[in-house]
């Protein structure tokens, strides 16, 4: 039996992590590394710099949750560090959501659960960096974009080397891009040698704009963003903050964009009963991806979820693990005919804008 109604929702971006199931080996539940005493969360010095720690502080007294998502997914990176590789992904995170996702890892792995908490987050991240990867192959050379909507803490501009010939584009509130440029300054002046690289990508620009509002293309327009290059789009983590209207239009903005370029769009969606998870915090879903996206202008829509084999990395092996058994039964059902539990859904979705 799992509890996601009663996790508050601070909690909720990383939604699968009170998930309480028991009877699996270690091995099996995610490749953690084998440590029987699980030791005390052991952060980097940089974390405890004054600046950083100012800073922290106004994103915990300040933030909604909406934002504070930013750095909740930040939290999963660093503590599934095992399996990605992002140095900044701690310091940019802090360390309230660090000791929080740590506590709920070291309690799942006493009670031996199938599922450790963070691990949709880790899985999640993987296959955006191996679409991302397979996009621009797929291009064959020419100038290249990868435009991050909703970046938040998202680094992949210092830790993905495919993305050297490509330019990338963070689209995110001012705030939250404030923030992250100075986290991101103190970590690389700080003597951590995790934190020395540089930008891998061949360029990198932050674009402050809300989504919500109309002007957030001219913005990325008069910021670099070039009509006619091969773009990927990428919206992780982001659609269903928005509203169905405005998850609409921004999906509609992008397809509208595509008409010069080979375009790769990659977005993860909740289904209907995933919002039930924080019905004041998700708003926008589908339960048909593949058939809401044609009519906006998009094509080759291909749908995968959770667990599937170009979405596990090896973490997901259990056939009884949560994610598993929603595979097993059919995407239109909408609660667990064993405990009525509702079945709650992520699909990782890759569409082409190309014209055709
Ligand atoms: C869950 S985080 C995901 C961040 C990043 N994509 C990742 O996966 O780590 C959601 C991000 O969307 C941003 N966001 C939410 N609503 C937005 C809006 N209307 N305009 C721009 N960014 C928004 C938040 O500030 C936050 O950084």
């Amino acid at each position: 039996m799992h509890h996601l109604f009663f996790l508050p929702p601070i909690t909720l971006q990383i939604y699968f992590v009170a998930l309480k199931f028991r009877g699996m080996s270690d091995k099996q539940n995610g490749s953690l590394p084998e440590d029987p005493t699980w030791p005390e969360l052991k952060l980097s010095q940089c974390m405890y710099t004054q600046t950083v720690k100012d800073i922290h502080a106004v994103i915990e007294n300040e933030w909604d949750s909406v934002k504070l998502s930013a750095c909740q997914t930040a939290a999963g990176r660093a503590l599934w560090k095992h399996v990605i590789n992002d140095p900044f992904a701690e310091i940019l995170a802090g360390e309230t959501y660090l000791q929080t996702l740590f506590e709920k890892m070291k309690k799942d792995r006493l009670n031996k659960a199938r599922e450790i908490s963070g691990v949709i987050l880790a899985v999640r991240t993987l296959w955006f960096d191996s679409k991302i990867e397979a996009a621009l192959d797929s291009f064959g050379g020419g100038e290249t974009q990868l435009v991050l909507l909703g970046a938040g803490m998202d680094t992949r501009a210092y830790r993905l080397s495919c993305l050297k010939h490509c330019n990338v584009i963070e689209v995110d509130l001012p705030e939250v891009l404030e923030v992250k440029a100075t986290l991101l300054h103190s970590a690389l002046s700080s003597n951590n040698e995790h934190c020395q690289e540089v930008i891998m990508a061949k360029s990198l620009t932050s674009v402050a704009a809300d989504l919500t509002h109309v002007d957030w293309l001219p913005r990325l327009q008069s910021s670099g963003f070039v009509p006619e290059k091969n773009t990927i789009w990428v919206l992780e983590g982001i659609l269903y903050y928005l509203s169905h209207s405005k998850a609409i239009d921004v999906l509609k903005t992008i397809a509208g964009s595509c008409a010069l370029t080979r375009t790769v769009l990659l977005a993860d969606f909740m289904n209907k009963a995933s919002t039930t998870l924080s019905s004041s915090t998700f708003q926008f879903y589908s339960d048909w991806p593949e058939d809401l996206l044609p009519p906006l202008g998009f094509s080759d829509v291909k749908l995968s979820q959770i667990g599937d084999s170009d979405a596990h990395f090896g973490l997901l092996h259990d056939p009884m693990n949560l994610f598993n058994k929603l595979r097993s039964l059919s995407r239109s059902v909408q609660a667990d005919p064993e405990n009525g539990a509702p079945c709650c859904r992520l699909y990782l979705v890759q569409a082409s804008g190309s014209p055709n």
